[in-house]
């Protein structure tokens, strides 16, 4: 028997609402078809933005959104994204299929399109083929007020007020597509760009999020940070983010593996590498904090997710892959991590929001589903904004096969403003339930209410004739008493459960 204690007197940090945050790159259907459909007069929309996807967002309360890469972004002029769209230049998406990137979605259109989802942009720039007075001249576009150039240039396009731009980018995978960098050099790169991202409104700076590692490439987060950490002699905001990319491939980059076509030592293989992003947060948090023992700088794990080989008959450098109960699997370990570490880890973007890699959603003309991945990130939404409790699971053991092991359960615990509790816990067992007695310190319940994303089947899936196979339901198998919750947890399951007390 599981046992999860809660201690609703300890908070230990604020789970800030973009750790929950998304991903939007021009690579395959994730932009064209997925969100954007410019005229298309089959596909209602909103000023070119699907009508479907941007209402499903908003239910997900989606609270930030990274474009326009990726390793695009590096090979982004920005100039080449505004003005009359008959007139924009056309461009070859040398990364993502060789297709013709004919640039109808650009800075005016990013902005709109988080305008109608209502959340905050993160906007990644060019440091590897753009120059600096290219990525200042982006600031300026977007972000002053006054008479200037590019200002100028932004109200002749047709919008007379600046835009806020939260989070910048200074480059994207600067050690690999980004430039193939040393962290040396990107180093002293980053600290000749970013001065150059002026901030012009100083109620509202742009934070910037400096380009970290390679899942365990330490030597860069070690060197990066001895170049180009700010001891104090500068500005404020010089470095607000340091980031870090991990990607779950089952056997590994070149072979990857299969999204729904897979066996159980496969399933503990996947959800293994999964937890190994509690190591990564760990080991790069721990050089961090030789440099920043007061966490002012966050860990901004602005790609992770599942990666598999794409769909058999699809293009394969769209990287279109199905998502199964396995991904909400990954979806809840992963985001209970990231609660665990809100101390240091403050954004993170599941790659990607539509159409590519784990999306939570994908489209098929003028058809939308929802995947078990995107029931899982509603489950978590109470997470944003709320405090970390302290909680702790005992008497678990471990499970898998081979030498594929992982913990039954796994949970994070948080207490929003008005007082509500989220729990969510994780059953990574394929083979049997497991019960899970909770305990809080203090006494007492108002209300409680639980959800579930679950399936016998471990490969089951969400299609276009079979929408709702894998979704969120209401979740009743839990007793209430005195000492606290008893639960059954059904194999392959997340619950969440909403406590008022
Ligand atoms: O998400 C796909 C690609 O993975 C991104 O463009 C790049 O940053 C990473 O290598």
């Amino acid at each position: 028997m599981a046992r999860l204690v809660i201690n609703e007197n300890k908070k230990e940090s604020t789970i800030e609402p973009e750790i929950y945050g998304h991903f939007s790159e021009h690579l395959g259907r994730c932009i064209y078809e997925g969100i954007y459909v410019g005229e298309n007069p089959d596909i209602p929309n909103v000023n070119g933005m699907r009508s479907d996807v941007v209402q499903a967002l908003k239910e997900l309360k989606v609270p930030m959104l990274r474009w326009p890469g990726g390793c695009f972004a590096d090979e982004y002029h920005w100039k080449d994204g505004i003005g009359p769209k008959e007139k924009r230049k056309k461009m070859v998406n040398t990364h993502w299929g060789g297709v013709v990137e004919d640039n109808s979605f650009g800075t005016h259109e990013y902005m709109e399109l988080c305008r109608q989802i209502g959340c905050k942009t993160y906007i990644n720039g060019n440091l590897g083929s753009g120059t600096v007075q290219e990525m200042s001249e982006w600031i300026e576009y977007m972000t002053f007020r006054g008479i200037s150039p590019m200002a100028d240039m932004r109200k002749e396009n047709g919008h007379e007020e600046p835009w806020k731009v939260d989070f910048f980018g200074v480059g994207n995978e600067n050690w690999g597509c980004g430039g193939n960098m040393t962290p040396e050099h990107y180093a002293n790169e980053y600290r000749r760009y970013q001065t150059y991202v002026r901030n012009y409104d100083a109620e509202n700076p742009v934070k910037k999020v400096c380009c970290g590692a390679n899942v365990s490439d330490y030597f860069w987060t070690e060197r990066v940070l001895k170049t180009a950490f700010d001891h104090g002699e500068h500005c404020h905001g010089f470095m607000d983010y340091l980031s870090l990319h991990y990607y779950v491939h089952p056997e590994g980059w070149d072979i990857k593996g299969s999204a729904t076509d897979f066996d159980e030592e496969t399933w503990y293989k996947t959800l293994n590498k999964a937890l190994y992003m509690e190591r990564l947060i760990e080991r790069h948090g721990a050089i961090m904090d030789q440099y920043d023992p007061d966490k002012k700088i966050g860990m901004c794990v602005d790609e992770w997710g599942s990666w598999y080989t794409c769909e058999p008959g699809t293009n394969p450098g769209f990287l279109y892959q199905q998502n199964t109960v396995r991904d909400a699997l990954i979806a809840g370990i992963t985001l209970n991590i990231f609660n665990k570490h809100s101390d240091r880890v403050k954004i993170a973007a599941l790659a990607q929001m539509v159409n590519v890699l784990q999306a939570v959603l994908l489209t098929e003309g003028n058809n939308m589903i929802k995947t078990p991945t995107y029931h899982v990130m509603h489950m978590y939404r109470h997470h944003q904004g709320a405090e970390l409790l302290q909680s702790a699971v005992t008497g678990v053991d471990e499970i898998g096969i081979g030498e594929w092991k992982v913990p039954r359960i796994t949970e994070s615990v948080s207490m929003d403003k008005e007082g509500v509790i989220t729990i969510t816990m994780n059953n990574l067992s394929i083979e049997a339930s497991e019960d899970v007695d909770i305990s809080f310190t203090n006494s007492g319940y108002e209300q409680i209410e639980a959800t579930i994303v679950s399936h016998v089947d471990m490969h089951a899936k969400n299609t276009f004739d079979n929408p709702e196979e894998v979704c969120e339901k209401a979740f009743m198998d839990y007793t209430v008493s005195e000492e606290g919750i008893r639960v059954k947890m059904p194999k392959n399951s997340v619950v969440a459960f909403r406590v008022k007390k």
